[in-house]
């Protein structure tokens, strides 16, 4: 039994696309309860990691413990069953499909329906527009909205850790503060977050602890609030200017 009280822990984490190594040496700890940031640049290798964890990408190398197991070799469906769930990057909503059935989708794996229908109140609770939007097409949700429904879907698997890819692409300024203040919340209720992003000032303020991801490597680590202050992240991350993303 591990005596250590990581959630997550990744030791020498390697992920190839064939012959191409995107990730390598990658080690990063989550404790329960923290919201843990992973930034870095376009093509730094932050979805190859995400999609590692979540079992879509097999590892060549390392181990990933979630709770002391070894789920780096399980399939993605076995590791959703353990709590690791992910927001996808682009959000993956089924347009056609009504944001109810969107919402259903993420229950799929759970064997206790009521329960089920106990946590689509609460998510519905937490996105009061996904409940007055619940029998439309999901397309016809704005990008914000699509995003909750993403992030509500997710909930409905009842995540230990939530992991989540760029969440604020492509959305305007106010909508990525209203997304992050909705992360923020849910971590409060007890779920620890995983917060891959681009956008490095915003998600260090929501953060605990950040990691730095340079081509596939980790190159720094620290609390979230010392990154910000930290004069390589402000060059590199942060533009030295306001607060940046893009808008729509
Ligand atoms: N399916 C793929 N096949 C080959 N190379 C890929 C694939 N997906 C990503 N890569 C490469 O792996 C590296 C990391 O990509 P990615 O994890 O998507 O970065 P990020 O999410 O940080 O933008 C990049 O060099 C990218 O070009
Ligand atoms: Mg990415």
């Amino acid at each position: 039994m591990a005596t250590n009280k990581h959630l997550l822990e990744i030791v020498g984490l390697a992920v190839n696309y064939g012959h191409i190594r995107a990730v390598h040496q990658l080690d990063l700890t989550i404790q329960q309860g923290e919201i843990v940031a992973l930034i870095g640049a376009n093509g730094a290798g932050k979805s190859t990691t995400l999609l590692a964890v979540s079992g879509l990408l097999k590892p060549s190398a390392g181990t990933i413990l979630f709770e002391g197991k070894d789920v780096g070799r399980l399939r993605p469906q076995e590791i959703v069953q353990h709590g690791l769930i992910q927001v996808p990057e682009g959000r993956a909503i089924l347009t056609t499909l009504t944001v109810l059935e969107n919402l259903e989708l993420g229950a799929y794996s759970r064997k206790n329906r009521r329960e089920a229908a106990q946590d689509l109140e609460v998510v519905l609770d937490r996105f009061p527009i996904l409940r007055e939007r619940g029998d439309l097409p999901a397309g016809n949700l704005s990008g914000g909205e699509q995003q909750m429904l993403a992030i509500g879907r997710a909930l409905m698997g009842r995540p230990r850790l939530l992991l989540l890819d760029e969440p604020s692409m492509g959305l305007a300024p106010l909508v990525v503060q209203g997304i992050f203040e909705i992360l923020q919340e849910i971590n409060k209720t007890g779920t620890s977050i995983l917060l891959v992003e681009q956008n490095a000032r915003q998600a260090l303020r929501v953060a605990n602890r950040g990691y730095v991801l340079e081509t596939g490597k980790i190159v720094l680590s620290d609390t979230a609030s010392n990154l910000l202050e930290n004069q390589k992240v402000i060059d590199a991350y942060l533009g030295g200017g306001k607060d940046c993303c893009s808008v729509d």
